[in-house]
């Protein structure tokens, strides 16, 4: 048995370390490939440092373009890596481009694939992630579901059950063997403001900053917020420059700095008043957390993170954003509940169906 790992984006190292430690422990046979979709230092390096993962043995350096030019990128050096080391099995997570790409140029030579984060469904066909996630669980040969609803969506789209396997939530394993020493940091400090007395914002989905008028709204949603409670804001490239574009003023109120590193994000949204976001990953990670999540997007993937959780999808109306503030802050936001497996177990779950795979 030979597993390449492929890891692209920010939101796969935290999913994919857990598997890729787990895998060593058991000393399986593995490579790491790294796309290269992100390349910034606080986008990419230092997530592998933190999370203590071993460096890529290949990077494929593919970086930003258009969909199609991006993905075509990932599937012809993908490839040349699958043909040169020939892995037995190709593992990729969650649903962004490379997922998709890596997975189908391994499955075209015959490559057993496993998906991680497999059946999550918005049914919202303008995200380019939900493209991404039904072609590559219809390829896969090993399904990974986080939640229940993921398990019934495959179902619902004919997928065999004996692939699919409900084993938790992999970015929940990393959350809870980082969050002590997240905490312990106190990442607050740096950014001027005292634990339970802010509120964190992460936007970077194009249908919240691609458009100006859009975007101008919602900021000044936020800049509104900011009067009542301090917003620290780091800031994705892609929406940085939309601001930039927009000609955005922010309010005082609103810390705006560079994207955080893994500890840094996980200790502020661990003690945040809420967190206000259109992430994926972060809907989840505030569940987990049991930190109050305002989800500014019409719909969610992820539907346990309502039904057990703390988010609530607030999309992006400023009197509901605002409106949704003032019921954290009066203290009227459900606690919610860990849904079941996301225990910090799962890349254990995982380990073992990828040792005992044989096709
Ligand atoms: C991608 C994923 C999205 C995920 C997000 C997390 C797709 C379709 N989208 O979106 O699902 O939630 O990652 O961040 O795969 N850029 C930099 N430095 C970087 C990376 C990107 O400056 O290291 C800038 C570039 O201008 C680039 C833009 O951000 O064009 C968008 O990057 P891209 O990887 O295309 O999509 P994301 O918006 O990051």
């Amino acid at each position: 048995m030979r597993v390449c790992n492929v890891v692209a984006a920010r939101p796969n190292f935290m999913k994919m370390a857990p598997v890729v430690l787990e895998l060593q422990k058991r000393g399986v046979d593995q490579f790491l490939v790294h796309t290269g979709q992100h390349y910034d230092a606080n986008m990419s390096d230092v997530f592998f440092e933190e999370l203590g993962m071993p460096r890529p043995d290949v990077h494929l350096g593919v970086g930003s373009g258009s969909h199609a030019t991006q993905t075509a990128a990932v599937l012809t050096a993908f490839e040349a890596t699958c043909l040169e080391r020939k892995p037995t099995m190709v593992v990729v997570a969650g649903d962004v481009n490379s997922t998709i790409a890596a997975g189908l140029a391994a499955t075209k030579l015959r490559i057993p694939v496993a998906h991680v984060e497999a059946g999550l469904r918005s049914f919202d066909r303008d995200m380019p992630e939900e493209i991404n996630r039904i072609l590559t669980d219809h390829l896969s040969d090993l399904l990974f579901a986080t939640e229940e609803d993921g398990v019934v969506n495959l179902k619902n789209e004919g997928i065999s059950g004996e692939k699919v396997h409900l084993v938790g939530n992999c970015m929940v394993d990393s959350l809870f063997r980082h969050v002590e020493s997240a905490l312990s940091n106190r990442p607050w400090e740096a950014r001027g403001v005292e634990p339970s007395k802010y509120a964190l914002l992460t936007i970077h989905r194009p249908s919240n900053v691609d458009d100006d008028n859009a975007l101008r709204a919602l900021m000044k949603a936020i800049n509104r917020v900011s009067l009542a409670l301090p917003v620290v804001f780091p800031v994705h490239p892609r929406t940085r420059d939309r601001m930039g574009r927009a000609g955005i003023v922010l309010a005082d109120g609103v810390k705006l700095c560079e994207p955080m590193p893994y500890l840094a994000f996980l200790g502020m949204m661990a003690k945040a008043k809420c967190v206000l976001t259109d992430s994926g990953g972060i809907q989840e990670e505030t569940t987990a957390l049991g930190v109050p999540c305002l989800t500014l997007r019409e719909n969610t993937e992820r539907p346990v993170t309502i039904k057990q959780g703390t988010n609530r999808l607030v999309g992006s109306d400023p009197q509901a954003i605002e409106g949704a503030v003032g019921e954290v802050l009066e203290g009227r936001w459900p606690v919610g509940v860990r849904p079941a497996l996301w225990d910090g177990h799962a890349a254990v779950r995982i380990a073992d169906v990828l040792t005992a795979y044989t096709r």
